[in-house]
C-alpha cells in the first residue's frame, strides 16, 4: 500500500501511545514463565508482540484480553507443552533472540523461524554464547533462521563479555541463565538498554567502565502486574513532528524514561528542542513521565558514539530532525544499524537519494546535506516500519507533500500510526 502525506501547518493536542515494545515482549515472557496469573496493562498493540505471544501459545501458554489488560495464565518452570508447530518470530528480532535463550533450556526440541527479513538477519551472535553453555542447534551455514533448537540435558552458566553491543544477546543469555543454579555473568562494555535486568531485578555491577549483570534461578519471575509505559521510539516520531512544526505543542502521556532510552531526549535537547518532562512516575522498576514538546528551532549537535546504542532504534527520526530542522545530518559508528528490520544505512540513503541530496555512504553510517531537488518524492520503507514512520514526518514538511511505498509495514510497532498523525493535525 503507498500512503500519501500532505504538507502540514501546526499539531496539536495530546497523544497516549500504546506500551514500549521491548517492554511488552519482556513483560509477556516474564508471565507465560512465572507461575499463575500475571495481568498486563498498556501493551504494545504492535504485530511484534503478538508474535512473541503467539510462540507461547504454542507452548501451552493461554492468556485472554479483559478491560483492555492481557490475562496470561503462566505455566512455570520448565512447564511448557512441547510445540507441535514451528514457532513464528515474524518480523520480531526481540522474539527471535530472547526466545532462543528461553528455549535452549527446555527438555524438547524446537524450531524457531521468522519472515522474509528476520530470516536474514543474524543469529550467530546468541547461537554462538548458547553454544559455550552447552545448547545445541542445527542452522544453515549462515547461521539465520530457521533455527532447530534441541533439548539438552544441563546447560552450564558462563561468563561472557558481549563482542557487540546488543540488548537482545544478553536477554537472551540473561533467560537462559534464570534456568541455571549456578550464576551466568553477562559483561557490557557499552550500555544496551537494561529492561530485562531492570524488571527482573537482577544483580548489576560495575568495574571499569563495564556492567556485569548476573542472573540464576534464583532471579526466576513471579506472577505480577504489569504497567507498560509508552513507546519512547514510537514517541520519537510524534517529538520530531512537532519540533518540525511552527506553533506546535503536544503532550504525549506516561512515556518510558528507562535512562537507556532516553538518548534521543538528550540529543534533540542538545539541538535546541523544547521538551519538558512532568509527573514522572515509576512501575515495575520502569520510569515514565509525561512529555511537553513545543516547536524549536534546530541547531547541528555532534553525535558521540557512547550513546549510538541508547538512541539505535532513533536514528532513522533524528535524520529527518536534522535534514528538514538543520539541512544536514551526519552519522558514523552505527554499523548495527545494517542488521536492523532493513539495512537502514541504506535505506536512509536511498531515500535521501530520491530527494536529489547530497548523500555519502559509509560501513557505518553516513552523511546527508544540499536542496532538496525531487518535489515529488516516492519514498520506499523497505518493509520496515521506522524508515515508513521516518519518511512520512519528513514528507508532512515537504512542499508538495511526499508518499510512501509499502506503508502498512507500520502495524510492526504502531498500528494506529495514522489515526494518531490525523488527531494532531485536526
Ligand atoms: C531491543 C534491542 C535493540 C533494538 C530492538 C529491540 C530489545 O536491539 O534495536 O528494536 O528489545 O532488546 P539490539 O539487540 O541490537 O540492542
Amino acid at each position: 500500500m503507498t500512503q500519501e502525506f500532505k504538507k502540514i501547518g501546526s499539531v496539536n493536542g495530546e497523544l497516549a501511545l500504546p506500551g514500549d515494545k521491548s517492554i511488552s515482549h519482556r513483560a509477556v515472557i516474564f508471565s507465560c514463565m512465572a507461575e499463575g496469573i500475571s495481568e498486563i496493562e498498556n501493551l504494545s498493540n504492535g504485530e511484534d508482540v503478538r508474535s512473541t505471544l503467539k510462540c507461547f501459545s504454542e507452548l501451552g501458554v493461554k492468556s485472554k484480553w479483559e478491560n483492555g489488560k492481557l490475562i496470561i495464565e503462566g505455566k512455570g518452570f520448565k512447564n511448557f507443552n512441547a510445540p507441535l508447530n514451528t514457532l513464528d518470530a515474524g518480523n520480531s528480532g526481540t522474539t527471535a533472540r530472547l526466545l532462543t535463550g528461553f528455549l535452549s533450556v527446555q527438555p524438547f526440541q524446537s524450531t524457531l523461524i521468522g519472515d522474509e527479513s528476520l530470516s536474514l538477519r543474524p543469529m550467530k551472535r546468541v547461537i554462538e554464547p548458547l553454544s559455550l553453555m552447552g545448547a545445541k542447534f542445527s542452522t544453515s551455514s549462515k547461521m539465520t533462521l530457521p533455527l532447530i533448537i534441541h533439548p539438552t540435558e544441563k546447560l552450564s552458566p558462563i561468563n561472557y563479555e558481549m563482542p557487540v553491543a546488543s540488548a537482545q544477546v544478553k536477554s537472551s543469555l540473561l533467560l537462559a541463565g534464570l534456568h541455571l543454579e549456578k550464576e551466568t555473568c553477562i559483561v557490557e562494555s557499552e550500555q544496551t538498554r537494561n529492561h530485562t535486568e531492570v524488571m527482573l531485578g537482577l544483580r548489576i555491577e560495575e568495574k571499569e567502565g563495564k556492567r556485569f549483570i548476573y542472573s540464576s534461578h534464583k532471579n526466576y519471575p513471579s506472577a505480577q502486574n504489569y504497567f507498560v509505559p509508552s513507546d519512547i521510539s514510537s514517541a520519537a516520531f510524534f517529538i520530531v513532528l512537532t519540533i518540525l512544526a511552527k506553533k506546535s505543542n503536544v503532550i504525549l502521556r506516561h512515556v518510558s524514561l528507562n535512562e537507556t532510552r532516553t538518548g534521543i531526549l538528550k540529543v534533540l535537547k542538545g539541538m535546541g528542542a523544547e521538551i519538558e518532562i512532568n509527573n514522572q512516575e515509576q512501575s515495575n522498576n520502569e520510569s515514565f513521565g509525561d512529555l511537553i514538546v513545543r516547536s524549536s528551532e534546530l541547531h547541528s549537535l555532534e553525535i558521540p558514539k557512547e550513546i549510538i546504542p541508547n538512541i539505535i532504534d532513533e536514528i532513522p527520526i533524528l535524520s529527518v530532525a536534522s535534514v528538514i530542522g538543520i539541512g544536514k545530518f551526519e552519522i558514523r559508528n552505527a554499523s548495527e544499524l545494517r542488521v536492523k528490520e532493513s539495512d537502514r544505512i541504506s535505506a536512509l540513503v536511498h531515500n535521501y537519494k530520491i530527494l536529489g541530496l547530497d548523500v555519502e555512504e559509509f560501513p557505518d553510517g553516513f552523511s546527508v546535506g544540499g536542496a532538496i531537488q525531487n518535489e515529488n518524492p516516492v519514498f520506499e520503507s523497505f518493509h520496515d516500519h521506522r524508515i515508513a514512520m521516518a519518511f512520512a514526518v519528513l514528507s508532512m514538511f515537504l512542499k508538495n507533500g511526499g508518499r510512501l511505498a509499502n506503508f502498512d509495514c507500520v502495524k510492526i510497532s504502531n498500528p494506529q500510526f495514522l489515526e494518531q498523525v490525523n488527531r494532531l493535525i485536526q
